[in-house]
């Protein structure tokens, strides 16, 4: 089969079976093309929460699909390929988080949306990248866990001075690999470009930049700025707005070879078209308690962000 046989197939049966795909805009195109709704992590949880279908195929990785059933639980949520993680997402283990919890009661404990759903349960709010700052900023108490995103979390921190935050030292595999030296070459490639930089990047590159912010932020900035941009995240959101922009070149993409998130890149379309056929993928599953804890985290984040 052709791609664009495939991909017409898809679209046939998502109709037939009262499917909807959900796309984070890291996926490779030719998702990205066959899926009802792209954006970022607060956005695809604010339409998770608004779902009315059958079933939701998540192209993106597991907490994404497991804050779709958290939100949609009457909804089949099938993540295309079971081993599709975010390695962010365990890097601290529950039984910490109670912990921490049991002795300091008057703490708060924030889980960046890149959690499992047996931490979210744990935790007070989540966040993600686009709306930490506000939602920290809102929470009243004497101290908060920031929870695991090391540079997320000292992003944050910098920008709040009046708030006491402890930061776990959890980071992502992808973005904290930057170093200034790349961005001060890519700068000197390109003397005259804007430089955008996800907040899950280290200290040093972060200050480097013009613009700050999560994939949807990033994509909006990119869009609004004439000129050319450096683009310091996962390869997808140059691909995307390639695709999406006239200039595409304008696009300059940091760091191609380290920018690249493997296990955002593992579904194919294939996946998709097999669990559209019943023979493929994981159903999210989760224990009714946790779910129900994993959402007031989740909830409270949807109404402070
Ligand atoms: P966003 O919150 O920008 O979608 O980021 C998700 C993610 O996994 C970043 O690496
Ligand atoms: Fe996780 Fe980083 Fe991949 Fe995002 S880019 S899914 S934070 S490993």
């Amino acid at each position: 089969m052709t791609t664009s046989e495939l991909k017409n197939k898809i679209l046939q049966l998502k109709k037939e079976t009262n499917t909807v795909i959900l796309a984070h805009t890291y996926q490779e195109p030719d998702i990205i093309d066959i899926a009802d709704i792209t954006g970022d992590s607060f956005f695809l949880s604010k339409k998770a929460a608004e779902i009315k279908a059958e079933r939701v195929i998540m192209c993106g990785v597991r907490f994404m699909a497991e804050s779709v059933k958290i939100l949609s639980p009457e909804t089949e949520t099938l993540l295309p390929v079971p081993s599709a993680t975010c390695p962010m997402a365990e890097q601290i283990a529950p039984e910490r988080v109670r912990k921490f919890k049991e002795e300091n009661p008057q703490a708060q404990v924030v889980a960046y949306i890149n959690t499992t759903a047996a931490l979210k349960a744990e935790c007070d709010v989540c966040v993600t990248s686009s709306s930490a700052i506000k939602i920290v900023d809102k929470l009243n108490a004497p101290e908060i866990l920031f929870i695991p995103d090391q540079h997320l979390g000292s992003y944050v921190k910098a920008r709040l001075p009046h708030k006491n935050i402890t930061l776990w030292d959890g980071y992502c595999p992808v973005h904290a690999q930057l170093t200034k030296e790349d961005v001060l070459q890519c700068k000197k490639d390109h003397p005259t470009a804007k430089f955008a930089v996800h907040p899950e990047s280290p200290k040093e590159v972060v200050e480097l930049a013009d613009m700050v912010g999560a994939t949807s932020e990033i994509i909006k900035y990119a869009k609004e700025t004439p000129g050319e941009i450096i683009i310091g995240t996962e390869r997808g959101v140059v691909d995307y707005l390639a695709l999406h922009e006239e200039n595409g070149e304008r696009f300059i993409q940091l760091s191609p070879e380290k920018l690249c998130c493997e296990d955002m890149k593992k579904i194919t379309l294939e996946d998709i078209y097999n669990c559209l056929l019943g023979k493929g993928g994981e159903s999210i599953a989760l224990p009714e308690d946790l779910r129900k804890k994993a959402l007031v985290s989740i909830n409270r984040m949807l109404e402070l962000g």
